[in-house]
């Protein structure tokens, strides 16, 4: 059981709200959150947090206006006077330089959180500090609640629950396949991306492996391309292994297996792997050379020099309105784990956001809190610890579905 909040001055504290996705993710919350939600954005900077509550109160007159709270969050004791206040807190802070600070100052105070973070490194670190501390203190905390690995997370609890239900069949196979994501990052991204290039080698290698944060190992991945990086597939069509985020979505969905049983529920022999979709052979090597050539421009030392003259600093990203009007889609199939291979069932399934991917993760940021706060119903019986978006299941897709999103299953 966890403990009564409803005291607490404000329902949802925005801290980082004066970034890019912060940005974003508050201007969610006043144009879809109920209007009478009890809401603070928070901040390093005065001025900027007067800026952005005079364009949520312009975007939203008629609703609760979001109190204004500064703080630097390395000072632990305003911070935990200000999580204190609240019942969820959505941090979206840079996480590599003080994102800990914010998870501990929630751990302390009972706060559930959300977040973004994504990169493996950090969220194996993370898992080690703070899973079971969250656990016993009955809080949750859930990251990397955007556009990575938000919808895959969901998509494939939904596809597993669907074999289920019309099968009883455990789960084999994820196949995802990103149709359209636009490679368009905020400076925010990109510190993060360049960060990873910092762990060096060695650990970088380790970070790559399928059940990384997983609590246990589960089957031996395969990835099922050939020579050239391609998959091919009989509903998907053409795949290339040149997903941008494929690693992350991989070990945060593995992540769900393991915490749900490790098997019991989604099967023993589940795996998930994550493609782009191509419109032919030589179309897909070009996307896997594009992704390897993006990744040493961001990890060699003088090339990451050279990029940083042209890419967005922290604070920048893409025009808002061009932003607005991208859509994230994609799709995937579920194979049912049955002794033959040919005859086995598989769930169709699509997730389609009208916005780009800063947008998707506003409204998964700010859905996700809101699930938190008014539901709080968890998957698998959890009461808390470092969970993933899978655990808030059926509530979050009904939200997210509600504010435009398509997130659907069909047995094929
Ligand atoms: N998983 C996903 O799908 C996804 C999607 C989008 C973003 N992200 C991640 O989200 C993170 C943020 O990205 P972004 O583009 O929004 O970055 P950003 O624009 O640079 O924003 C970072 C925020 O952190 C705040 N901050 C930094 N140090 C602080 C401190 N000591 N005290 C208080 N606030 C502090 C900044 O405050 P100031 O405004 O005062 O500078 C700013 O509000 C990145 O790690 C990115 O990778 C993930």
């Amino acid at each position: 059981m966890s403990e009564d909040k409803s005291d607490r001055e404000y329902d949802i504290v925005v801290v980082g709200a004066t970034g890019y996705t912060g940005t974003i993710g508050a201007t969610h919350i006043a144009e879809h959150l109920p209007t009478n939600l009890k809401w603070a954005i928070a901040g390093r900077s005065g001025v900027k947090l007067d800026a952005l509550a005079a364009e949520l109160k312009k975007l939203s007159p008629d609703r609760l206006q979001p109190a204004i709270e500064i703080v630097d969050v390395e000072d632990k004791s305003k911070l935990s006077s200000l999580v204190k206040k609240a019942r969820v807190c959505i941090s979206v802070v840079s996480y590599h330089h003080v994102g800990a600070e914010v998870i501990e100052a929630c751990i302390k105070s009972r706060t559930d959180y959300i977040d973004t973070a994504g990169t493996v490194l950090h969220l194996r670190n993370w898992i080690d500090k703070y899973h079971k501390a969250a656990e016993l203190a009955g809080v949750v905390l859930i990251h990397s609640c955007g556009a990575f690995s938000a919808p895959q997370d969901l998509l494939t609890w939904a596809s597993v629950r669907e074999l289920e239900k019309k099968f009883s069949t455990k789960t084999k196979e994820l196949v995802l396949s990103v149709v359209s994501i636009a490679s368009d990052p905020s400076g925010g991204t990109i510190e993060s991306m360049m960060e990873r290039g910092a762990f060096g080698a060695e650990v970088l290698e380790k970070a790559q492996q399928p059940w990384y944060l997983s609590p246990t190992t589960g089957k031996q991945s395969s990835n099922s391309t050939n020579f050239f990086g391609m998959r091919h597939d009989s509903f998907l069509g053409s795949l290339s292994a040149s997903a941008i985020n494929a690693v992350q979505n991989r070990a945060v969905i593995h992540r769900t297996w393991g915490l749900l049983g490790g098997g019991k529920d989604y099967g023993p022999n589940f795996q998930y792997n994550e493609y782009k979709k191509a419109s032919s052979t030589l179309a897909g090597v070009l996307q896997i050379l594009n992704t390897r050539a993006i990744g040493l421009l961001l990890t060699i030392p003088p090339l990451k020099a050279i990029a940083m003259m042209f890419l967005p600093v922290p604070g920048e990203g893409p025009d808002l309105e061009k932003e607005k009007n991208y859509r994230v889609e994609m799709e995937a199939v579920a194979i049912a784990d049955v002794d033959d291979d040919k005859a086995a069932p598989k769930v169709y399934s699509r997730f389609v956001y009208p916005g780009g991917p800063y947008h998707t993760t506003g409204a998964f940021l700010a859905q996700g809190a809101a699930s938190l706060l008014y539901v709080r119903k968890l998957e698998g019986g959890a009461v808390g610890g470092l969970l993933t978006p899978a655990f808030l299941g059926a509530d979050l897709i009904e939200r997210i579905q509600g504010v435009g999103a398509e997130l659907s299953t069909k047995i094929v």
